[in-house]
């Protein structure tokens, strides 16, 4: 069962195609960060309240730090990444359709992220990690470096190193 397990999340990583976003696509990935988010137990009576909380502003897009999942054609999942002050980047934003999480994309946004952070010259990659997401940030090799105060919580700080 393992095997078959392993074998299935490959097949995956092989098939998803990870590409820059298209200004024409921010309204479909806001509304996919919004199936995404409200997927998260406990956050959903929040967002719901401050719905402004979700946005993806289209001159992140423009800036070329968008990239979109797509498994056989479909948008399955987004991630955006930011330079930061110290010159290494952050995960600014990462979502995937509910009815596809576990199935590899998440890691594939991720490994595309720090590559193109790489070649950006960054030694690191940093998030504000949602809790719900620490074990899959952890499964990506992010280590926890601390919490911040968030607007609907605690964040925490989590770092991946990035040799070149
Ligand atoms: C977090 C999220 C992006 C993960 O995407 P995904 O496509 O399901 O993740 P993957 O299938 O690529 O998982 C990669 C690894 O993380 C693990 N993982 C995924 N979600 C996990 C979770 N909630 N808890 C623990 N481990 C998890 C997987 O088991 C896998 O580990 P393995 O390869 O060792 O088996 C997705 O659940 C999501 O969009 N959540 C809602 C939005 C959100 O919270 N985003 C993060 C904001 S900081």
């Amino acid at each position: 069962m393992l095997a078959c397990a392993i074998a299935i999340d490959q097949d995956v990583m092989r098939h998803v195609n990870v590409r820059p976003a298209s200004v024409s696509e921010q309204g479909v990935l806001e509304v996919l960060q919004w199936r995404a988010s409200l997927d998260n137990p406990g956050d959903r009576e929040a967002l719901l309240a401050h719905p402004d909380a979700i946005a993806l502003p289209v001159q992140q897009i423009e800036a070329g730090g968008v990239f979109v999942a797509e498994l056989s054609g479909s948008v399955m999942g987004f991630a955006a990444i930011l330079p930061r002050d110290d010159g290494n980047a952050e995960l600014d934003a990462l979502f995937v359709e509910p009815a596809a999480w576990r199935q590899g994309i998440g890691r594939a946004l991720v490994e595309h992220c720090c590559a193109v952070a790489r070649v950006t010259g960054a030694a690191s990659l940093h998030v504000v990690g949602n809790p719900h997401a620490e074990g899959f940030y952890r499964a990506c090799g992010f280590a926890l470096l601390g919490t911040t105060p968030m607007r609907f919580g605690i964040g925490l700080l989590m770092m991946r190193d990035l040799p070149s």
